[in-house]
């Protein structure tokens, strides 16, 4: 059994971000979102790890990922020219993959579920597929699968306007290698790429055994700015621990589950956990307010912060208001003279630099 995880793409809806780094590696508690997926992967067992990755934000995913012995794991990069689709990187990723069986993990999709039950269920069924649903509130934002009452899948569809169900499709499916002569049938869709959901359907049109189960706990595909503020929240909500390696002057104040990593000074703060903050931040008069990611090299003075996260070396100075709800980009600046206007809403892209007078 191999893994394929799915780091190109554009991230089209996490701009401005996205224009100077990859939406794979915009952290969720301070760590890559692409890194829960290796860790998943590697806790199941699977030690053969293909990235697949694309022109302008590839090298980034290398250098921050290695070869994979941070996990346990062998890691394999694969160029994808341009996004052409999810079945197109999987086409792309066919040298590596050879006729193993295989994980494909969409590199921005968080799940709760562990992967050993579905993967056991794969193995030991001998599958030709298997697909992993949820339901959703938006399904014309996914794929979509209407299933019999015994839970056997009629029909996929991708992203349609009219959503004959609210089953959608998680980012993380198990093929064997039946997959390919699929994907190899399929023509691009209407958005110009080559549609994994279509090959699937090609699978099940063919009488392929594809089956198909119910996640139990969350899934968050971190596409957007308020998902990967909910999956942020998750994320500390369920998994932070209190681990204080930083300095705190003794007008600070620490309550609940705060992680403060070694070189950060904290001086005149209070943070309400859940809130972690990475190495070598400088904070002074601050709130840190609950689910709130603070990562490497930021500083923050004289401001609020509220569940929101901030990107490393990012410098926030004199906003005497909260900061609610915010995504700040990497050494992005939010420099505030003393008059000040009365509410501020930030989404910011990596080296902005913004000062209200
Ligand atoms: O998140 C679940 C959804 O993912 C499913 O419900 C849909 O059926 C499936 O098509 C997919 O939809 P998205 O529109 O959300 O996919 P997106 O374009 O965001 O790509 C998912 C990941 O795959 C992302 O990390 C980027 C990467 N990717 C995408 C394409 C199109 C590539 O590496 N290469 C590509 O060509």
């Amino acid at each position: 059994m191999k893994a394929l995880i799915l780091s190109g793409g554009k991230g089209t809806r996490l701009r401005p971000l996205t224009y100077t780094g990859a939406k794979q590696l915009v952290p969720v508690a301070n760590k890559p979102i692409l890194w829960y997926g290796i860790e998943a992967i590697a806790a199941a067992g699977i030690r053969e790890i293909g990235i697949v990755i694309g022109p302008e934000t590839g090298e980034e995913v290398k250098v921050k990922t290695g070869n994979g012995d941070g996990f346990g794991v062998n890691i394999t990069y694969i160029l994808q020219e341009k996004p052409a689709g999810i079945a197109h990187a999987v086409k792309v990723a066919r040298d590596f993959l050879q006729d193993s069986p295989f994980i494909l993990y969409l590199g921005d999709n968080l799940i709760r579920d562990r992967l050993q039950e579905f993967l056991a269920k794969f193995q030991q069924q001998q599958l030709d597929g298997l697909i992993l649903l949820r339901e959703v509130k938006n399904p014309s934002a996914f794929g979509v699968a209407t299933v019999d009452d015994r839970g056997r899948i009629l029909q996929l569809i991708e992203k349609p306007k009219n959503p004959p169900s609210n089953l959608a499709l998680v980012g993380v499916y198990f093929f064997d290698s039946s997959i390919h002569q699929a994907i190899a049938t399929i023509q691009p869709s209407a958005r110009g790429e080559l549609e994994i959901t279509d090959a699937i359907q090609t699978l099940i049109s063919q009488q392929h055994n594809v089956q198909a189960m119910q996640l139990s706990g969350w899934w968050l595909d971190t596409g957007k700015k308020d998902d990967l503020l909910e999956a942020n929240h998750i994320v500390l909500d369920e998994f932070l621990e209190t681990k204080i390696s930083g300095n705190l002057d003794e007008h600070s104040q620490i309550y609940g589950r705060v992680e403060v990593s070694e070189g950060t000074q904290l001086i005149n703060c209070t943070i309400r956990g859940p809130a972690i903050v990475g190495k070598n931040c400088h904070l002074e008069n601050c709130f840190i307010g609950p689910y709130s990611s603070i990562a490497n090299n930021v500083t923050i003075i004289d401001t609020d912060i509220d569940h929101s996260v901030i990107l490393s070396g990012a410098k926030i100075v004199n906003i005497h208001q909260r900061i609610v709800d915010s995504l700040i980009g990497r050494k992005a600046q939010l420099i505030l003279a003393p008059k000040r206007p009365k509410a501020l809403r930030f989404m910011v892209g990596d080296d902005c630099k913004i000062e209200l007078q």
